[in-house]
């Protein structure tokens, strides 16, 4: 027998499964290997108003959910390395009146019972539970970005035991960020963490081939984004990992347009930047396609040239290459082609050291890609880009966006907006693209198309 709140927990599927707990603790122990010593502190997402006493949907924190898989708010996760209790959750306490209205809480039975914690405390013990779990701790590691009220909560104990050090002869001495140990393991994706990538990057995927199918002139960019985000929910995702971008026309040129409310013409491209997010982690893919059945011969020439610069960018991806000439490559292929378009005049070297070229590509070609859209991770390590190791996800997304009132660039061109992106893992040998069932080669696209009535 099981009590109500737990039986509809488990219906929602939201306690982890023996394979999932098994996971959390041998990702737990890497965390506590690489502190080495010392106590981490981290501290569950706040709640974000939106309206009044109504909240926006809960999102756990990155990182307190790689570390623990608990999905509420007013939680604190406690990683001591060597001691006798290493794992210990302090949540927020069942609340039979609140279950009416909110559903329930795992509590603190729940996070020892489902969640693994070695010990349990209610939040509001934090005060009085956490300092002698930090009494011998020389070190803290903190979330060094967070300003909101659990964390400074965190940050007044430590300073509390910290004080009492001359006294007790043991403390906290130095404080250390959490991400310096937290991100860098998730730079690396386990094979778990991949499983739930690959499914996220497919529901994506499986959108933007329903957008080619449906999308035609007279529909509305939102009607679009309302079957992208529908199929994504349709397919059990949490929801967009990021506002959907559809934009049509010269809407493309602006990078983070979100508006999706003008209305598709004829023969204009259409550029939609949608992921899913799933299982904790994001897809984010791009395509560009035309609103009519083919694409115009100036629109095939543009999108040519930035597929010609993915392709050699993504070709590249492998372990020891870096963002940055992964990046040049890019540049360089589309430079190479916008020259023969005449985008740009002079020769490649001279466009590519001025910098010319940022008047229609002014962003960068990849991104890490995880639980975050833009992930956490060093670019660079000691000034220097970083070489690339098996197990990394990023994206590779050149494009060229020509504004309406562009001068000096054949007509034709004027008002559009291409992007092309894909979901990258680096393997022992080169690379995998996630998102290759989101059609980009010209012949494909057209053929899906055909089929939109
Ligand atoms: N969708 C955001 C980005 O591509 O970085
Ligand atoms: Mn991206
Ligand atoms: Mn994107």
């Amino acid at each position: 027998m099981c009590d109500a709140p737990r039986c509809v927990l488990e219906a929602r599927g939201m306690r982890p499964t023996p394979e999932e707990r098994a996971a959390l603790a041998a990702r737990r122990a890497r965390i506590m290997e690489a502190m080495g010593g010392g106590v981490m502190l981290l501290a569950a997402a706040p709640e974000q108003v939106r309206t009044a006493d109504l909240t926006y949907p809960y999102r756990q924190d990155s990182d307190f959910d790689h570390a623990t898989g608990f999905p509420e708010p007013g939680a604190v996760a406690v990683l001591s390395p060597g001691a006798a209790q290493p794992y210990v959750l302090f949540v927020r306490p069942r609340d039979p009146e609140r279950a009416i209205w909110l559903g329930p809480r795992a509590g603190v039975e729940g996070a020892v019972d489902d969640y693994g914690a070695d010990a349990a405390h209610p939040l509001d013990d934090l005060e009085k539970a956490l300092p002698p779990l930090l009494a011998k701790a020389p070190e803290v590691f903190l979330h060094l970005a967070r300003e909101d009220a659990l964390a400074a909560r965190l940050l007044a104990i430590v300073r509390r035991v910290h004080a009492g050090r001359p006294r007790a002869g043991s403390g906290p001495t130095a404080i250390r960020d959490a991400g310096e140990i937290l991100h860098e393991l998730r730079l690396r994706k386990a094979p778990d963490e991949l499983g739930r990538m690959r499914a996220a990057i497919g529901i994506a995927c499986d959108a933007h081939r329903e957008a080619m199918r449906t999308a035609r002139p007279g529909m509305a960019e939102h009607e679009i984004e309302a079957l992208i985000n529908y199929t994504f929910r349709r397919r059990g995702a949490a929801g967009p990992a990021y506002d959907s971008i559809v934009a049509t026309g010269a809407n493309a040129t602006v990078l983070h347009y979100t508006a999706n409310d003008c209305t598709l013409a004829p023969d204009q491209l259409l550029l939609i930047d949608a992921g899913a997010e799933h299982g904790g982690y994001c897809a984010d893919v791009t395509r560009t396609f035309p609103t009519s059945a083919r694409f115009t011969p100036a629109h095939r020439d543009l999108y040519q040239a930035v597929l010609a610069a993915q392709l050699s960018a993504i070709a590249a991806v492998r372990p020891g290459a870096t963002l940055k000439a992964i990046h040049d490559l890019a540049i360089r292929v589309l430079v190479e082609a916008g020259l023969t378009l005449g985008l740009f005049q002079g020769d490649v070297d001279t466009v590519v050291a001025q910098e010319a070229y940022k008047r229609f590509y002014m962003h960068n070609t990849s991104h890490w890609l995880g639980r975050d859209v833009h992930d956490v991770g060093r670019y660079a390590i000691d000034g220097q880009p970083r070489p690339l190791e098996p197990g990394m996800v990023l994206t590779v997304e050149p494009g060229l966006y020509i504004p309406a009132d562009a001068e000096g660039v054949p007509e034709a061109f004027r008002g559009t907006g291409i992007r092309i992106e894909d979901d990258v893992l680096v393997t022992e040998t080169g690379h995998e693209v996630l998102s290759a069932a989101a059609p980009k080669q010209i012949e494909e696209i057209e053929q899906l198309r055909a089929q939109a009535r």
